[in-house]
């Protein structure tokens, strides 16, 4: 049986029913419709007496419009408030100790009975908990990301988008129409780190959530980048200090400067402590719009640029410039946004969440960063993709 005819007859057997999970019988084959995606059916079936497997694919064109993207976007804080209530519970904390029935677990997470198996059982088709035998555990990836007793926990992040985000990102549309933020500064002192900074608990949320999204994107630099060529790295804005911790770790013969505001010091020294580097990775308190930056062969800003408005982003490229050694390199990263402004979405809504957080802040794409480092003196420039969410631009001078 050719495999036109099969999906001219199939095609008309889906549309005629409305019904896309159709398992049919056509003389000796047996025909399964495995996937539907959009306009696309995608096609299985074997001939009985044959060992061979057929496989097809069958466009289907239909004008009809589909309400699936809209509604998925549309109710995506159903999702994201379920993770952020899962970590701020400590769920995957909690079965890292090992898989739990219901029961047992609604207890120890003090649920109300009610919703209990709602939300657990949501947490599984979620893709983030796995249940075997009526026992819940952590998939791969939440009990290596979400356990808080790991190094490798990247909770906070979530943590802090639960605390605070969820509830300023509330405000979008009054950001949009007054062009100004709408967290704790809203309506008071116009600096939003002397503001974030004057609560401890603030404050070491704070570092901790950059440590959670810059993850990824420190790991990468800090095997990729060519630092067999150079001697000594600062980072400027360095807050918990994973970024230059991750350095440091993967190039011994480093020697390390974290550049951040005065009251990150104890939490980055802890931490850097931590990782056994406090010998080599020492941290330099100043206001990098008013102090010396640090005097070294590499430059780091990861996620700094994004806080500032245009007049602010060149003044901190063209003070790396004039700060660097001849061939020294300067390293931006963030969120990029494609040169496009169509195709990644996470850049364009992180640039809506600069809009929720600081006076002036934006995300730029890698054309825009190319064209400030050049303008700062850079002779060359270029960028690349890190991981994620995030892409560096690299300028030497
Ligand atoms: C958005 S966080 C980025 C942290 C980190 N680089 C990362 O990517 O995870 C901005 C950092 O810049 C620091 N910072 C803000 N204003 C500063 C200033 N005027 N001088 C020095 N550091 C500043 C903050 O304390 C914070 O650690």
């Amino acid at each position: 049986m050719c495999i036109v005819a099969f999906a001219t007859q199939i095609g008309q057997q889906l549309f005629a029913t409305g019904d896309f999970r159709v398992l049919t019988r056509f003389n000796q084959s047996l025909l399964t419709v495995k996937r539907v995606r959009w306009f696309k059916l995608s096609v299985e079936f074997s001939l009985k007496k044959s060992k061979y497997i057929h496989r097809g694919e069958i466009s289907v064109t239909t004008a009809s419009p589909q309400p699936d993207q809209i509604l998925q976007v549309g109710l995506a804080f159903w999702s994201s408030k379920t993770l952020l209530s899962a970590v701020e519970m400590e769920v995957f904390t909690e079965l890292a100790k090992g898989p739990q029935e219901l029961e047992s677990l609604t207890g120890r997470l003090g649920l109300h009975p009610r919703s209990a198996r709602d939300f657990l059982d949501a947490l599984v088709a979620l893709g983030f908990l796995e249940r075997h035998d009526g026992k819940y555990s952590n998939t791969p990836s939440t009990g290596h990301f979400l356990d808080k007793h790991k190094p490798t926990y990247i909770g906070g992040m979530l943590e802090m988008a639960n605390r605070r985000l969820f509830g300023h990102w509330n405000k979008l549309t009054t950001a949009l129409r007054t062009g100004q933020p709408q967290n704790e500064v809203a309506h008071g002192d116009p600096d939003v780190f002397s503001t974030l900074y004057s609560d401890p608990q603030r404050l070491k949320g704070f570092l901790r959530a950059m440590t959670g999204i810059s993850r990824g994107a420190n790991i990468a630099i800090a095997s990729r980048f060519p630092w067999a060529n150079y001697k000594s790295v600062a980072d400027v804005g360095a807050a918990q200090g994973d970024l230059i911790v991750q350095v440091a770790l993967r190039n011994p013969h480093l020697s390390a400067v974290g550049f951040d505001l005065a009251e990150v010091a104890p939490i980055f020294e802890e931490y850097v402590e931590d990782h056994g580097l406090s010998s080599r990775v020492r941290f330099q308190a100043g206001n990098f719009f008013r102090d010396p930056l640090p005097q070294t062969d590499v430059m780091m800003m990861g996620h700094i640029l994004h806080d500032w408005n245009l007049e602010e982003k060149r003044f901190l490229i063209r003070k790396a410039w004039e700060t660097l050694p001849k061939e020294g390199a300067l390293i931006v990263y963030d969120a990029m946004i494609d040169d496009d402004r169509s195709k990644n979405p996470h850049g364009l809504l992180m640039s809506l969440n600069m809009l929720i957080e600081t006076p002036g802040g934006f995300d730029y794409t890698g054309a825009d960063c190319i064209g400030w480092l050049k303008e700062a003196g850079f002779s060359q420039a270029h960028v690349e993709h890190l991981s994620g969410l995030d892409s560096m631009a690299v300028g030497i001078k």
